[in-house]
């Protein structure tokens, strides 16, 4: 029996080269070798207010950039969280182990929540449990992630061996799968904070940009003082930009630094965006070649597939619980 993996982006703001290199490349790897499936989160995505109309597209076009990117529809299943009730109903289940100091510790919640905690909605904390559920509902042995997602996966194993503990063993323990280079792709324009979906357009590079904003962005993008191009501890900046040369090309970074010794800035982030610009381009095709039927059709395969899962799941879960 093959190994389990499962893993899930939200349908909210804009996918991004990051999202690709930390988290994409690695599904499309490990989908050769794994049972994989993969999530479009959107009951994540809605603890930050939405528009309706732009969600329900966010997750189609989502779907298709799945696939664009490589994730096999053949291979792998892909399908929406919610259309998998299952998720919500061991979330809860979950809540009613979780301490609420274990939520308020987590990095990503005291981000989002800020210092005013009074207005932030209760799915904002526990949006760690319903991660968890989604792990644990398929019984899955790795989760590719890139490294922000350490802590809930952290909390993920604390939750599954707690349950097991005081129930009886009905999970299987998950690990995390973090990639060496580009787990943490820093944004453009502050090299010291990581590329987020929800930054300023100047932040990221979406896998949706067009030819003109790729090499604007990309131009624009800080530097470090001095002029040498090197990966290093005070040169945040060049660091990142050498780590997507090096992992859109294959090339290592000390072959990289090589061939651009005595050369500038300038010359780097020109290939650079000639890169980028030529490893989209068919990305972009291929996303918009799927069409809205063959997503519809792949959706409701995939959610009849993780239902058959989820459910032999939940339903020992309910059994060990006295409930069902
Ligand atoms: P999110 O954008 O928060 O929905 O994240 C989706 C996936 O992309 C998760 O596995 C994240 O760990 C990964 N990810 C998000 N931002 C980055 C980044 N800047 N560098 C590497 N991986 C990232
Ligand atoms: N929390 C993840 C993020 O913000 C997304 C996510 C939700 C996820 N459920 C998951 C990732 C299950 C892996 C497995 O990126």
């Amino acid at each position: 029996m093959k190994q389990r993996i499962l893993s899930g982006i939200q349908p909210s703001g804009v996918l991004h080269i990051g999202n690709y290199l930390g988290a994409l490349k690695q599904w499309v790897e490990l989908q050769e070798t794994y049972d994989a499936l993969f999530c479009i989160v959107d009951l994540h995505a809605i603890t930050v207010k939405q528009d309706p109309k732009e969600l329900r597209a966010k997750i189609r076009e989502l779907a298709k950039l799945y696939i664009a990117c490589g994730i096999g529809p053949k291979k792998s299943t892909i399908f929406v969280q919610s259309h998998v009730p299952a998720h919500t109903e061991l979330g809860w289940i979950l809540n009613t182990i979780t301490k609420i100091s274990e939520l308020e510790r987590m990095t990503q919640f005291k981000d989002k929540a800020g210092k005013n905690r009074a207005h932030v909605n209760a799915g904002l904390l526990c949006y760690p449990t319903l991660m968890a559920a989604d792990i644990l509902l398929y019984q899955t042995d790795l989760v590719p992630v890139g490294e922000d997602q350490t802590q809930h996966l952290e909390l993920t194993r604390t939750l599954a061996k707690r349950f097991n503990t005081q129930f009886g063993e009905v999970f299987r323990i998950p690990e995390g799968y973090f990639p060496k280079a580009g787990a943490r792709i820093m944004a453009l324009d502050d090299p010291t904070v990581k590329m987020s979906k929800s930054g300023a357009p100047a932040n990221y590079l979406a896998l949706l940009d067009d030819e003109k904003t790729i090499r604007k962005k990309v131009a624009r993008a800080v530097t470090d003082s001095g002029s040498e191009i090197k990966a290093a501890h005070d040169k945040p900046a060049m660091t990142n930009l050498l780590t997507i040369t090096h992992l859109l090309s294959g090339e290592s970074i000390a072959d990289i630094e090589h061939r651009y010794r005595g050369k500038g800035y300038r010359e780097l982030k020109q290939d650079l965006a000639d890169r980028v610009v030529d490893f989209l381009a068919p990305i972009q095709q291929r996303t918009r070649n799927i069409s809205d039927n063959e997503i519809e059709t792949l959706l409701q395969e995939g959610a009849k597939r993780a239902r058959e899962i989820a459910s032999q799941t939940l339903t020992d879960v309910q059994r060990v619980l006295g409930l069902g």
